[in-house]
């Protein structure tokens, strides 16, 4: 959601930064815009509504030359999608422009203000306030650029990554961070990369500074990055060295990321527990676990939090909580739960789980139970983002970037990553048998592998998926572990193909959807060999009965079902509590396909962003 990125230094700073917006697509947007200082103290501002692409369209032929610039891709919250609402927004005089991230909640407030002081406004963006209060504040105090920011911000209430250039002052670009990230790339030479994301930086330079909230970064060609707070107080930001590889970041031969990224799953999951379970597949070893036994073996209670496919995640480790350790879980919609009162206990633990590290919501519900004293534990995939830096522990789930906007390795990473704490705990606490522990263990080291016979489903579905792609509606069914797989692939499907999609646990589906089934309703039913298969069938037939048409997930070998189902998509066999580990594969696979069938770009749904950081 909203992209930032920033150079200054001795190259041309236009391929850097359009390069850059386009290793931030996946994030979600709906125009674009980069400013630029010329040779002759210029200060040129480009932007158009659409792709990344079309604003190079528009760029042809103009002036793009410097060798310092900021740009932006908009995902619009004040103001429709337009080229005048899009970033940067230049200042009253055309001396400053900016670009920003996030929502300033109070801008009507200092529009008023302003407007009543003479200032008038192009667009209809929050951003915009900002711009023209910064440069009000310069011009009647007379003020430096970081002077006239800090007073600015003081007066700014809400979330933003802000990134601003002067022409005035060639040489120097600021930024600052609250509630929104922003990486500072240091490049070799004095020179920097600004973005907020390590993405774009990445192919630069391994050195970065993440900014943390109240951070004012100033860069200034030659020097050393400089940050200080809104009252001018020196900061002293960690460098850190990332590890993204080129490779991670490109397509790699598939046609979209979001199908390298399906296909990457048994690998990513080998990552995740590289060094976690021993060589002889029977212990798991979580230094989070280590570092804090006392506090995770005393939970009294789980309290997961988190928004879309990690909330699904959430549920799958709450049944994995639940019968493995015995703690009850509580799963929650981290916008719903920062709202409510919750009852939080200092001896609960939160659990935090979030594949950016950055939704706004889970950042928020992080923080409200830090205030009531709970133990909050992350589980992340960007490394370094804010949620592993404002939980008291974590584990990353190590599965590499992930840029299609659908969920897919990251589900299957988190579903991992809690299995291993729930195993972990579950030892430690003495509530699973040593003899099933191990059993376990040596199963999960096993999923790599049956992952990769799961894909090998990628050719039968994608023959099935133009059979479905005239559907309005399709509904999932699953139950126990699996009803979570239903939410998500569900998800998957409306995401990506704009079909409505409903997921249900099978049984619930007599109370109200079972309305809705014809023969005009595909009905996809995870119907893998565990102890509610019987069950399952039985909602099968009640589905067939009504004329609806089934496609079922089931565990290699069934004839069963076979004989009832229209189509069956075969899956191998493993224990009940890691079977979504093999039944959202299909799933991602099936809603891919169909979206590809549909004409659809897969890796950037429309409204949809990969990264939420507003509310
Ligand atoms: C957005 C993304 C989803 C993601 C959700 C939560 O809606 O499009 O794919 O599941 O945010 O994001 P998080 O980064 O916290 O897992």
């Amino acid at each position: 959601m909203c992209g930032i990125v920033g150079y200054l230094g001795r190259d041309e700073a236009y391929p850097i930064l359009i390069k850059g917006l386009k290793r931030l697509e996946y994030r979600g947007y709906d125009s674009a815009g980069v400013a630029l200082i010329d040779g002759q103290g210029e200060l040129n501002v480009y932007k158009a509504k659409g792709k990344v692409s079309d604003l190079e369209t528009y760029c042809e032929g103009k002036d793009t030359s410097g060798s310092i610039g900021i740009a932006h891709t908009r995902w619009a919250t004040h103001g429709e999608p337009s080229a005048t609402n899009a970033h940067p927004h230049y200042s009253a005089s055309g001396r400053l422009a900016l670009i920003h991230n996030g929502i300033i909640e109070n801008y009507a407030t200092i529009k008023e203000n302003l407007q009543s002081l003479g200032v008038s406004f192009r667009s209809a963006t929050d951003t915009e306030v900002l711009v023209q209060l910064i440069e009000h504040i310069q011009k009647s105090n007379d003020l430096d650029l970081l002077g006239a920011v800090q007073v600015a911000l003081h007066q700014v209430i809400g979330a933003y990554a802000i990134a601003i250039l002067d022409r005035e002052h060639p040489d120097t670009l600021i930024c600052a961070r609250q509630s929104s990230p922003l990486v500072v790339g240091l490049g070799g030479d004095g020179d920097f990369y600004l973005a907020s994301d390590a993405s774009p930086i990445a192919e630069y330079t391994d050195k970065v500074v993440y900014l943390n909230d109240g951070d004012i970064a100033v860069m200034q060609l030659g020097h050393d990055l400089q940050v200080v707070n809104i009252d001018n107080e020196e900061q002293h930001p960690k460098v850190r060295q990332i590890d993204i590889t080129l490779g991670q970041l490109e397509k790699g031969g598939y046609p979209y990321f979001m199908l390298k990224e399906i296909f990457e799953q048994p690998g990513c999951i080998r990552d995740c527990m590289r060094g976690r379970i021993n060589v002889d597949a029977d212990r798991i070893t979580l230094s989070a676990v280590i570092d804090y036994r006392e506090k995770l073996v005393a939970a009294r209670r789980i309290i997961i939090v988190a928004c879309g496919t990690s909330w699904h995640a959430g549920l799958i480790g709450k049944q994995l909580f639940e019968s493995l350790c015995r703690i009850p879980v509580e799963v929650e919609y981290a916008s719903e739960f920062r709202y409510r009162e919750p009852v939080i206990f200092p001896d609960d633990v939160v659990i935090a789980i979030s594949q950016s590290g950055e939704t706004a919501d889970t950042l928020a519900a992080i923080e409200l139970a830090r205030k009531s004293g709970a133990f909050v534990f992350g589980v992340c995939n960007a490394i370094g983002a804010s949620i592993p830096r404002q939980t008291q522990t974590g584990v990353y789930i190590h599965v590499g970037p992930e840029i299609g906007v659908a969920s897919t390795k990251a589900f299957t990473g988190q579903v991992t990553v809690l299995s291993m704490l729930a195993l972990c705990l579950a030892n430690e606490r003495r509530t699973i048998d040593g003899a099933r522990y191990k059993e376990l263990v040596a199963e999960l080291t096993r999923i790599p592998e049956k992952m990769e016979q799961a894909l090998k489903t990628n050719e039968q579905i994608e023959r099935l998926a133009p059979i479905f792609t005239y559907a309005r509606n399709c509904l999932y069914l699953g139950r126990g572990y699996n009803y979570p797989v239903a939410l998500e692939g569900a998800l998957k499907l409306k995401e990506i193909s704009y079909i409505h999609a409903e997921g249900y646990p099978a049984a619930e589906m007599k109370h109200g959807p079972i309305a809705l089934i014809d023969s005009e309703m595909p009905v996809f039913v995870i119907a893998t060999r565990d102890k509610l298969y019987d069950k399952v069938i039985s909602n099968i037939q009640e589905v067939r009965a009504r004329g609806g048409r089934v496609t079922a997930l089931v565990t290699e070998g069934d004839e069963r079902i076979r004989q009832f189902a229209d189509h069956v998509i075969e899956l191998p066999d493993t224990v009940e509590c890691f079977q979504p580990l093999m039944a959202a594969i299909p799933l991602q696979l099936l809603a891919y396909h169909i979206a590809v069938c549909k004409g659809k770009d897969v890796d950037r749904p429309r409204n949809l962003a990969k990264s939420v950081t507003v509310e």
